[in-house]
């Protein structure tokens, strides 16, 4: 990938997004927050790979696949006015049609063409397929990094100005002042992760992002995690109880862990 075939990408994904505004060229909130939220994931996303030492052809299909991942989050919340997939559709499928129903990636490889559209298409799944080909594979886990950072981010500074009443899209209609879960807890004790069923309140799906921590991919993702001090931010958004709090010790137990051998988890 070149410099004119990002720049023309951009350019669509510019076009693309401008079809969302009204006539007075305004974009509904929830959107501005998408369009923004891809910026920064590409962002993100070429930061990584060039501190991974990746190819420069390399570290633009990576920040292409930040700026690309959520393309279809614009008519998802067009049609259903939704952010929840189980309501529509799945945004990473629609995203993976969207991009390859276009002719954006035309002038790439063939091997180029699917790491973007696989990367769009899995960045969202609860699992991995193992057996994907390695070179898809390391641009799918660098997206699945980038946006769990930004997330991270965004439902923070949602929660803090108190815009979370606002924003139910940001945080999928749960309670905001429940207390967390009782099975919750046991599954992430159990299994280092829980299940989306047993999310009732805005702990709970904190408690959901706690569990990110233990699949973060590449080193320099966690070392942002670390440094932009998320965990110290669920802890303030997360109304405790002693479960709670041994929860969140262990996961701060596991990035110190991570951090202190200084190798990356995958390359
Ligand atoms: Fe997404």
């Amino acid at each position: 990938m070149n410099e004119t075939n990002q720049t023309d990408i951009r350019t669509w994904f510019m076009d693309f997004t401008e079809k969302y505004r009204d006539k007075n060229g305004t974009m509904h909130p929830v959107l501005m927050l998408k369009y923004d939220h891809s910026m920064r994931v590409a962002t993100d996303s070429r930061d990584i790979a060039r501190e991974l030492g990746w190819s420069a052809g390399d570290i633009a299909i990576a920040e292409t696949i930040g700026l690309l991942h959520d393309v279809s989050r614009f008519p998802q919340f067009a049609e259903y006015k939704t952010f929840l997939d189980h309501r529509s559709f799945d945004h990473g499928e629609r995203g993976y049609q969207i991009i390859a129903k276009s002719d954006i990636l035309s002038g790439l490889c063939e091997s180029e063409q699917n790491q973007i559209l696989n990367s769009v298409r899995y960045h969202n799944k609860k699992t991995i397929d193992p057996g994907m080909n390695s070179e898809e594979l390391r641009f799918v886990n660098l997206i699945r990094d980038a946006d769990k950072l930004d997330i991270l981010s965004i439902v923070y500074e949602t929660i803090k100005n108190n815009r979370h009443k606002d924003y139910p899209e940001i945080l999928s209609h749960v309670d905001p002042d429940g207390p967390a879960t009782p099975e919750l807890i046991a599954e992430i004790r159990k299994c280092g992760h829980g299940s989306y069923e047993n999310v009732r309140s805005m702990t709970d799906m904190n408690l959901m992002r706690m569990t990110w921590v233990y699949n973060i991919n590449y080193m320099p993702a966690l070392q942002r995690l670390a440094k932009r001090g998320h965990l110290d931010q669920l802890d303030e958004t997360m109304i405790k109880n002693p479960d709670v709090e041994e929860l969140l010790a262990k996961a701060r137990n596991f990035v110190a862990d991570k951090l202190s051998k200084e190798n990356p988890i995958k390359t």
